[in-house]
């Protein structure tokens, strides 16, 4: 059977902030099933900052999108018709897939199926996803914090940044947090247990706002949007900090001879504090240990989880450029199909 199904390719690569023009949505009449084929109807489609990366020609640590080949996202679908043992139709999956209503996805292409009922199918892109692993490794790797310490989080109400914080509090940090809103703000503070948090659009200096809500200064900082934050995350680190090195997505729209370039790192040194960046795929093989902590903290209470959901596939280019410039409130997933 031929299945039509329209897809968003990449069109262009992005010169700085990225366009909608970089895109273009196509329809396509996708190839007969071949052995070890798997028909995948997409119903949920994550869209991740490192995808900017990908848009790049530059070399990364993930392999570049093709110009006139589908966008490939994490993504939450149900198989409609498998010629592999290991699916069946009506399985719900997670992995990578076209940004499309449909995906043939060959010799296994490392989906995984998933319970439904285990918790919202968006949870597998996010706090039970690569987001969640990504703060759990940070944090318990890289980070350890200990009671008493206090954590900072930067894009803290993000898909990565609401967990990292959530972890610290049920580690007895002190947790503060910046974001890009008032909204967020307070979403950090009233409902996920920040102790302090500011909004980074409203600060002039970011030095004063941590003086003013990090007392006793920062000992473990997870790092999400590098620049400017980092320099006075740096300015304002105790002796022997962790700095987690997760992201720095304020700079990723940016040339990269006009990026921000830190001016302190001689902290560093004198400080003793400790930098390191990881990447989670690195860190696959943990993924069931997290899951089983992470569901034991969602079912407790412990952990709560925001996403935010932008219904269509057509609308995915709008959202994801929204997203890199803060205007996702909690992880940000795009509803392509019926659940
Ligand atoms: N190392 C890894 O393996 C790994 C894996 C996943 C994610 N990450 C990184 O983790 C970070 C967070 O990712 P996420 O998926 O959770 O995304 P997210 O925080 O849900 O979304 C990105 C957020 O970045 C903030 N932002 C954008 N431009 C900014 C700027 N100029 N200054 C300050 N904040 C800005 C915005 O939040 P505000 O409205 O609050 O400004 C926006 O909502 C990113 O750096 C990402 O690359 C790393």
């Amino acid at each position: 059977m031929w299945t039509n199904t329209r897809q968003v390719i990449l069109k262009s690569r992005p010169d700085g902030p990225v366009k909608r023009s970089n895109f273009e949505i196509r329809k396509k009449k996708l190839r007969e099933l071949g052995d070890g084929d798997v028909l995948v109807r997409t119903i949920y489609m994550s869209l991740d900052p490192y995808m900017r990366g990908r848009m790049d020609s530059a070399r990364s640590y993930a392999a570049n999108f093709e110009v006139g080949a589908p966008m490939i996202a994490g993504s939450v679908g149900e198989v409609l018709e498998s010629k592999n043992d290991d699916y069946s139709a009506g399985d719900v999956v997670v992995g990578m897939l076209d940004w499309a209503d449909y995906s043939i996805i060959t010799d296994n292409g490392g989906l995984r199926v998933v319970n439904p009922e285990v918790a919202p199918l968006p949870y597998h892109l996010g706090v039970l996803g690569m987001p969640g692993l990504t703060a759990w490794i940070g944090i318990k790797e890289i980070g350890k914090p200990k009671k008493g310490e206090t954590l900072f989080v930067s894009a803290a109400s993000g898909g990565v940044g609401q967990i990292a914080g959530q972890m610290g509090r049920i580690a007895g940090c002190r947790v503060v947090g910046c974001a890009g809103s008032q909204e967020k703000v307070s979403y950090l503070i009233n409902k996920i247990g920040f102790d302090a948090a500011f909004n980074h659009r409203e600060e002039i200096d970011y030095r004063d706002a941590l003086e003013r809500d990090c007392p006793e200064g920062i000992d473990v900082n997870f790092e999400n949007i590098g620049g400017a934050m980092l320099e006075a995350v740096l300015e304002h680190a105790n002796n022997f900090a962790r700095s987690i090195q997760c992201g720095a997505v304020s700079q990723y729209n940016i040339p990269k001879d006009q990026r921000y370039g830190v001016r302190n790192l001689e902290h560093v040194h004198r400080k003793r504090i400790r930098m390191e960046g990881f990447i989670v795929t690195d860190y696959w093989s943990r993924l069931d240990e997290f899951v089983k902590e992470m569901c034991r903290w969602l079912s407790s209470g412990a952990i709560t989880y925001r996403v935010d959901i932008v219904d269509g596939l057509e609308n995915a280019p709008e959202a994801f450029i929204n997203m890199l410039d803060g205007a996702n409130f909690g992880k940000q997933v795009v509803r392509v199909g019926d659940e």
